[in-house]
């Protein structure tokens, strides 16, 4: 089954032709992130203009690369929500036009079942034994989800403030690194030493399933105002926020997975899902298996994603009628 995923979120526009919700025949991305590394972060009217240009060329690209005629699609499948207003619009109203002028289903999905989904990319079938902790880690959220298959899913918890992204973007910000800053900051670390400061345990005593790191934030600009020489250490500071950010996320798994013996995999999704030290400190402390996204692309917002969410809706549930029933759709049940 051929799906065409697109996704208009936020400032990426990017489409992808999947087959069967995992086999990637091609993935194009615009991004407009580079048009923000002097504002610190999206201008979502200029993203929305970046969106309207890429849009078209972007599809093009996504059906040539994949040797796709139109015609050969069994549906398409586009991000609803949540996202920016004038960007998410670019996406879903192009869609429906061709979604009727191709006479194909089309499919809404959630932006956080995609990225869910996102493991699912470049993976054969059976590899993944369910039930599943899935750490959905992005600029715009930070989530725990038990998932017992494709679609059936609970969320175990999420941030009281920040997202895990938005963490490392303003942190970044605060240490003069360009937007976006997660990558900006992780390589700076790399030439750090994490242990040089410490910083605060976010919810230390709690025993919820929830994450916070407005107080990491704070603190970093803290030590930033009030240590002398602070940039001169620059890179030992940076690998310090990032260890704390790390632990933080790594902490909230641990208890999850105390709660949830269950757990057969853990998976971490989304843009920070690519960070490095993330991978090794979760890796280290579990003996379950843990996987992320076969490729970086997959991490960041893609289209493909969209795609496999959209198949696995397909499967499972036989959504696939009518735009205004689809776009109620709920990552829960
Ligand atoms: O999933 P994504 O592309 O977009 C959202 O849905 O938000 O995630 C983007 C976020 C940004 O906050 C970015 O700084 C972060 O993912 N990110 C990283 C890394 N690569 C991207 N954070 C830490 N380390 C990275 N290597
Ligand atoms: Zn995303």
């Amino acid at each position: 089954m051929l799906i065409l995923g697109v996704e208009t979120s936020c400032d990426e526009t990017a489409a992808s032709v999947v087959e069967d919700g995992r086999t990637v025949l091609s993935n194009v991305i615009s991004s407009s992130k580079d048009d923000f590394s002097a504002s610190g972060g999206v201008i979502p009217e200029y993203a929305a203009r970046r969106q309207i240009e890429c849009m078209l060329p972007v599809l093009t690209k996504a059906l040539s690369d994949a040797q796709c005629d139109p015609e050969e699609l069994d549906a398409i499948a586009v991000t609803h929500g949540p996202g920016l207003l004038g960007s998410l619009l670019t996406g879903t109203t192009t869609m429906r036009v061709l979604a009727d002028l191709w006479k194909k289903p089309l499919i809404g999905v959630h932006h956080h079942q995609g990225h869910l989904d996102s493991i699912w990319l470049d993976l054969s079938e059976n590899e993944v034994t369910f039930p599943v902790l899935t750490l959905s880690v992005s600029g715009g959220h930070t989530e725990l989800w038990y998932r017992e298959s494709h679609t059936k899913q609970t969320q175990l918890g999420t941030t009281l403030d920040d997202a895990a992204g938005e963490a490392f973007d303003k942190g970044a910000l605060l240490l003069s690194l360009p937007y976006p800053g997660g990558p900006a900051l992780a390589k700076l670390a790399e030439k750090g030493d994490e242990q040089a400061f410490k910083f605060p345990h976010p919810l230390a005593e709690s025993d919820n399933i929830e994450f916070s790191f407005s107080g990491l934030k704070t603190s970093l600009k803290y030590l930033l105002r009030d240590l002398p020489d602070a940039s001169e250490k620059h890179a030992d500071i940076a690998a310090s926020y990032q260890r704390a950010i790390c632990l933080h996320l790594t902490e909230r798994v641990e208890l999850a997975v105390k709660k949830f013996p269950a757990i057969q995999e853990i998976h971490i999704v989304g843009g920070v899902s690519a960070n490095q030290r993330l991978r090794t400190l979760l890796t280290d402390t579990f003996t379950l298996p843990i996987r992320w996204p076969k490729k970086i692309v997959y991490c960041t917002d893609n289209g493909a994603m969209i795609a496999a969410a959209g198949y696995f809706l397909w499967q499972e549930k036989k959504i696939h009628r009518h735009w205004k029933t689809e776009a109620s759709i709920q990552l829960q049940n």
